[in-house]
């Protein structure tokens, strides 16, 4: 049975309930993701459907509904990422790191995903790691950057 007292006092922060997007927010960077448990105790607690906060959930790609790892990758696949090698960094960290799809690493240290652009295109290929960019990589330097992780 979950333990519902750190959500009860998470959502009892909260004056208005209808508030859904912070809520949200809140509840994610306590947990790392929201689970069922905690959806389902929302829906309890602030009266909203299941389905209005679901809609929310899976709206904004903010929100994860699965546990990710420690350190988040970044990998961008944007035009100028793209046309400089994004495909073969990918390739290279999921080996590195033996990531399939977007579930995390066996020691929960790295997660992995797709961006569409990060913003410093000038860096191509670019990748970010929590809040770090890693520009101009090549395969060759993916070992050095994770090791900072490790
Ligand atoms: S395309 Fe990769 S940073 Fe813009």
């Amino acid at each position: 049975m979950t333990d519902f007292t750190k959500i009860d006092e998470i959502l009892s922060s909260f004056e208005d309930k209808s508030c859904l997007i912070p809520i949200l927010q809140r509840l994610q960077e306590e947990y790392g993701y929201l689970s069922i448990q905690v959806l389902k105790r929302i829906e309890e607690k602030t009266g909203m459907s299941g389905a209005e906060i679901f809609g929310v959930v899976t709206f904004y790609a903010q929100f994860r509904l699965k546990p990710q790892g420690k350190n988040m990758i970044k990998v961008c696949h944007g035009t100028a990422c793209h046309v400089s090698g994004a495909e073969k960094i990918e390739e290279s960290l999921r080996q590195e790191l033996a990531v399939k799809g977007d579930e995390p690493t066996e020691d929960g240290l790295f997660s992995l995903e797709k961006i569409a652009c990060l913003g410093c295109c000038a860096l191509a290929p670019v990748i970010m790691i929590n809040k770090k960019c890693y520009g101009k990589l090549e395969q060759k330097g993916i070992k050095r950057v994770l090791s900072e992780y490790k």
